[in-house]
C-alpha cells in the first residue's frame, strides 16, 4: 500500500515535469482533431460466436503450455486468478500470456477482456511480460492500458495478430485510438507480431470535414501530375456505417521510455503509431504498412514528445511516413525507409492561430520512393511560435513529387485569409538531397512578415524523372540563407544573407 503510493506520487511527478516542461502547448493535431480523453469501450464487442473450437486452432503455439479450453477467471474485484506460473522470480510469476486469461485467438472471438485481464495482472509486477503468442489471431477492442498506477519497465511481447473490430458498434460515436498505452514509465512492445487495423472500412466514407492533405496547389497547373483516388473497395461488412472520427491504430500518451520494436503495424483506419506527451521514444525495426491510396493514415505522428529516437523502420502508408508536431524536439531520425506516402514533415503548425514550437530534429540517411513529398516543413498563416535547428541529410529520392518543401501558406481551403503572424524558422539545413523528382525540386515558401532564416543548402542533386516533362524550377518566396555549394538545378531564388529589416525576435516566437 505505501509502495502503492510512493510510486504514484513519483510518476506524478515525471508528469508534472512533462506538463511544465512542455509548457502546456495546445495540441495542435492536425486536421484539427484535438486529443480528447475518450472513454474506451470494454464491454464486449460481440456476441460470442456460438462454439467456437478454439482449441483446435492453435495446438502449437508459442505460448507453451496452454490450458485445456481455459474459461476466463472470475474477477475478484478488479484481480485476476492467479494463472500457473511460468516464470519464477522469487515466487511470483513475470509472465502473463493472454492464453492463460481465457484469450481464444481464432479472430472472431472478442479476446478484449483477457487482454484487459493479463494486462491487470502484469501491471502489478515490475519488468512483467505480458505475452500475446504467436499463431494466434486475435480480435481486441478499443482498449487502454494504462497506469499511474503499473509497475515500471513491463513488455508486451506481441507475437501473434492483433484485430480491430470491423463493425462500427466497437467503436461508439469514434474514438481516437485504437490500443492505447498510457501514464507508464518503461514501456516496450517487442515481437515479430502484427497489428492489424483492418482500416479498409473507415477509407471509403471520406468525411468532408477532413481535408485530404496534400500540397496539391503547388501542382495544380500541371495536368495529370495529381491522380485522383481510385474508388476504395466497399465495405463487405454489414457492420453499419464507421463513425467519422477514425482510430489511430497505436497510441502512447503521457509516458517515459517507450520502445516499439520489431512488430507490423498495418491498415489502420487514420495514423498507425502516435506518441503523445512522451519523454524517451525509441521506435526500430519495425514497419508500417498500408496501401498508398488509404486517406489521412500517418505512419509515426509525434506530438509534444523529446528525446526521439526513430531508426531502422520501413514505412509506407497513404500519408505522413513520419508526421512531427508541436512540442517536439531533440527528435532523431536515420535509416528509414519511407514510401509510398506524403514523406517527412514537420508540421502542419499554427493551425487557428495557436503557438508551435519544434526544435533540434535530425532526419538522416533516409531513402524515400513514390512520395507525394520529400522533406517538408508546413505552417498555416497566423500561428506564432518557431521552428528552430532542422537538419535534413542524406536523403535519396527517386520519382518523389516535391523532395524539398516549405510551406508557411498550407490551407485545407482553396484559399485562406492571409495573415500577419506565422510560426518562424529559422536554421533549416538540407545536405545531400538527390535523386529524382516528378514536379518541382524546390519549393519555398515563407511568410512576408517572417522571412526563412538561415535557409542553407549543401549538395544537392535532383533531377526531374524525365527531361520531356514540363516541369518546375525551384520556387523560393522570401527564403534567406546559403548555398554551400553549387545545386543541381541552380536554386537562385535562395536570398543569400539576412533579410535586410534585422528582424528582432518577438516574444510570440519565443517558445
Ligand atoms: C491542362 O488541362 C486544361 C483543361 O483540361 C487544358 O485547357 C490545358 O491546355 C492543359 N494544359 C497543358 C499544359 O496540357
Ligand atoms: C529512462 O531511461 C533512462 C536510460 O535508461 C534512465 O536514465 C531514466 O531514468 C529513465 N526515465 C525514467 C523516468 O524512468
Ligand atoms: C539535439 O538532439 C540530439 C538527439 O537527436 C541530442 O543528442 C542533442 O543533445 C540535442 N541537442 C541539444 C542542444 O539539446
Ligand atoms: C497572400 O500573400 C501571398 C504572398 O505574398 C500572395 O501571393 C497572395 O496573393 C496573397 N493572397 C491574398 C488573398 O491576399
Amino acid at each position: 500500500m505505501s509502495g502503492f503510493s510512493f510510486r504514484s506520487l513519483t510518476f506524478m511527478l515525471l508528469v508534472a515535469f512533462l506538463l511544465w516542461s512542455s509548457s502546456f502547448e495546445t495540441c495542435n493535431a492536425r486536421r484539427g482533431k484535438h486529443w480528447r480523453s475518450s472513454r474506451t469501450i470494454s464491454a464486449s464487442l460481440s456476441k460470442k460466436k456460438g462454439k467456437s473450437h478454439s482449441s483446435s486452432h492453435h495446438h502449437n503455439h508459442g505460448g507453451g503450455s496452454k490450458p485445456k479450453a481455459p474459461s476466463p477467471p472470475k474477477p475478484k474485484k478488479g484481480i485476476p486468478t492467479t494463472p500457473p506460473p511460468k516464470n519464477e522470480d522469487n515466487g511470483h510469476s513475470t509472465i502473463f500470456n493472454v492464453l492463460d486469461f481465457g484469450a481464444k485467438g481464432d479472430g472472431s472471438s472478442d479476446d478484449t477482456k483477457a487482454f484487459q485481464a493479463a494486462w491487470a495482472a502484469a501491471c502489478k509486477v515490475e519488468a512483467s511480460t505480458m505475452v500475446v503468442p504467436s499463431e494466434s489471431v486475435f480480435l481486441v477492442g478499443p482498449i487502454s492500458f494504462s497506469g499511474p498506477y503499473c509497475q515500471q519497465n513491463i513488455v508486451f511481447q506481441l507475437d501473434g495478430t492483433i484485430i480491430a473490430p470491423t463493425y462500427s458498434k466497437a467503436w461508439g460515436s469514434g474514438l481516437l485510438q485504437w490500443l492505447e498505452f498510457t501514464k507508464l514509465v518503461g514501456i516496450t512492445i517487442k515481437g515479430k507480431g502484427i497489428i492489424d487495423g483492418r482500416g479498409s472500412v473507415w477509407w471509403q466514407n471520406s468525411p468532408f470535414d477532413d481535408p485530404i492533405d496534400d500540397e496539391s496547389k503547388l501542382i495544380v497547373p500541371l495536368n495529370n501530375t495529381v491522380k485522383e483516388h481510385p474508388p476504395l473497395p466497399i465495405s463487405g461488412e454489414l457492420g453499419g456505417k464507421m463513425p467519422s472520427i477514425k482510430p489511430t491504430a497505436l497510441r502512447f500518451y503521457g509516458s517515459f521510455n517507450v520502445t516499439v520494436t520489431g512488430i507490423t503495424i498495418q491498415n489502420s483506419p487514420q495514423c498507425h503509431l502516435k506518441f503523445d506527451n512522451c519523454m524517451g521514444v525509441s521506435v526500430y525495426q519495425m514497419s508500417v504498412s498500408s496501401p498508398g491510396d488509404s486517406p489521412n493514415t500517418d505512419g509515426i505522428h509525434l506530438q509534444n514528445s523529446r528525446e526521439v529516437l526513430i531508426h531502422g523502420t520501413n514505412l509506407a502508408c497513404g500519408d505522413d511516413c513520419i508526421s512531427i508536431q508541436t512540442g517536439c524536439s531533440n527528435v532523431f531520425i536515420h535509416n528509414v525507409n519511407c514510401g509510398p506516402g506524403h514523406g517527412i514533415s514537420i508540421g502542419s503548425l499554427g493551425k487557428d492561430n495557436t503557438k508551435a514550437c519544434v526544435s533540434n530534429i535530425t532526419v538522416r540517411d533516409i531513402i524515400m520512393h513514390n512520395t507525394m513529398n520529400g522533406v517538408r516543413i508546413k505552417t498555416w498563416q497566423g500561428g506564432s511560435g518557431s521552428v528552430k535547428g532542422v537538419l535534413f541529410s542524406n536523403i535519396q529520392v527517386s520519382e518523389v513529387q516535391l523532395p524539398i518543401v516549405i510551406d508557411q501558406f498550407y490551407c485545407d481551403k482553396s484559399q485562406c485569409k492571409n495573415q500577419t503572424t506565422a510560426v518562424a524558422l529559422s536554421g533549416i539545413t538540407y545536405e545531400k538531397i538527390r535523386g529524382t523528382y516528378t514536379v518541382k525540386p524546390v519549393h519555398f515558401a515563407c511568410s512576408d512578415s517572417l522571412p526563412c532564416m538561415d535557409v542553407t543548402l549543401t549538395a544537392i542533386e535532383l533531377k526531374p524523372l524525365q527531361e520531356s516533362y514540363h516541369l518546375y524550377d525551384p520556387f523560393c518566396w522570401q527564403t534567406f540563407g546559403e548555398l554551400s555549394t553549387p545545386t543541381v538545378p541552380p536554386i537562385d531564388c535562395l536570398q543569400l544573407g539576412k533579410p535586410s529589416s534585422n528582424r528582432i525576435q518577438s516574444d510570440h516566437e519565443l517558445c
